[in-house]
């Protein structure tokens, strides 16, 4: 999408040298738009463990170009094993997000008939440029099927803006290209269809008031940042049409995992009968998992990210200051479950379906990927 008038994705091979792969900086956005390299599986891996790169999609993106970085730097001896190595110490970057995994084992799998480490290396980077381009097109699928319900509502309000609730970032950033939550915004608004987002903040890293309200301003979105305690008060008011949400896993049976704060929106959404969706890639979902509380492993970051706020300081520079009494513990769980009866339909790149066991097999009924690559 645009970033100052040009088109971006958020992980490309580097144009002259395609042993070094490129990220933006997502930690330093809106404030600053740098470009990193990333040339080994360990600045893969730190990439995405401190969220240079984050968002369920781009991890897994991310994660499947560290293989092939780690290729290039194996043995020819023991790549093998040095390749399933990697791939263990990639998947544990973070815990949450199912597409790291995902995409990581389907590139093992791939890898696996290499007869040698050069085979491997052309077979890794050409398979990580495949799943790239797949999580596009799913977005963009994705995208096309969640317009159709913006446009529904924009008809039953004769035109009127369709007010759409989002939370965190699951935006192009958080994936390649469109997004998840955004791609039927984006699709929406090029239709010229009026529409305006409620973007929550999302604390404690801010990615809604940091990165989503960047992008839409990028694409000329009318949006607006409001506390992450604010949905519930608009949705009584009717001041929201609709949510959309993004996951970083869902299970077989539709329950949920996204940024902390989601389930919450859920409850107001589903007390204020405010359809509530979640859009999701098929890598996001896990079909080992049925239920999503008891099973889905939940990241508990550093503390500081509570205790210290980032972001530009009066003096023009980025900076961090200090928001609570420091002698406080503070708990910092990054995602929550929602459970599926709150969720109204899962927004795919095979369509719209409800969040149930079957309604996800009618869909998927051969769950397993590598599919479509
Ligand atoms: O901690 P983050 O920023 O990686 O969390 C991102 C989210 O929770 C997104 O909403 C989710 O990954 C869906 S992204 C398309």
């Amino acid at each position: 999408m645009n970033v100052n008038g040009r088109n971006y994705c958020t992980i490309w091979v580097h144009p002259e040298n395609q042993r070094v792969i490129q990220v933006i900086d997502q930690r330093l956005l809106p404030f600053e738009f740098k470009i990193v390299d990333l040339q080994t599986a360990g600045d893969a891996f730190e990439a995405i463990r401190n969220m240079t790169v984050r968002g369920a999609p781009l991890i897994g993106v991310t994660g499947a170009f560290g293989i092939y970085l780690s290729l290039i730097r194996s043995s020819d001896r023991n790549w093998r094993e040095e390749l399933q190595q990697s791939a263990v110490y990639l998947k544990s970057a973070r815990p949450t997000a199912v597409n790291l995994a995902i995409l990581i084992d389907e590139m093992t799998a791939r890898l696996s008939g290499c007869n040698s480490r050069k085979q491997a290396i052309d077979l890794a980077l050409e398979t990580a440029g495949r799943q790239k381009l797949r999580e596009i097109a799913w977005s963009e699928a994705i995208g096309n099927f969640g317009c159709a319900l913006i446009e529904e509502i924009s008809k039953r309000k004769n035109g009127q803006p369709v007010n759409i609730l989002t939370h965190c970032n699951a935006g192009w950033l958080a994936c390649i290209d469109w997004g998840t939550a955004t791609a039927p915004i984006y699709k929406a608004f090029q239709k010229n269809i009026p529409l305006h987002v409620w973007v929550d903040e999302t604390r404690p890293r801010n990615q809604g008031a940091r990165l989503t309200a960047w992008e839409l301003s990028q694409e000329g979105v009318p949006h607006t940042v409001i506390p992450d305690n604010a949905g519930g008060h608009l949705m009584q008011h009717g001041m929201v049409d609709l949510c959309i949400v993004g996951s970083d896993r869902t299970t077989s049976r539709g329950d949920v995992a996204n940024k902390i704060g989601t389930y919450l929106k859920a409850l107001a959404a589903f007390d204020n009968k405010v359809p509530f969706y979640v859009a999701l890639p098929s890598s996001s979902i896990d079909f080992s998992m049925k239920d999503g509380i008891k099973e889905i492993p939940i990241e508990q970051r550093d503390g500081e990210e509570v205790t210290w706020m980032e972001g530009m300081l009066e003096n023009g520079l980025p900076g961090k200051v200090n928001v609570l009494n420091l002698t406080s513990p503070v708990a910092n769980y990054a995602f929550d479950v929602t459970p599926s009866r709150y969720v109204t339909g899962l927004i795919t790149e095979r369509g719209i379906c409800p969040a149930t066991e079957e309604g996800i097999r009618l869909l998927f009924p051969k769950p397993h990927v590598p599919r479509d690559l």
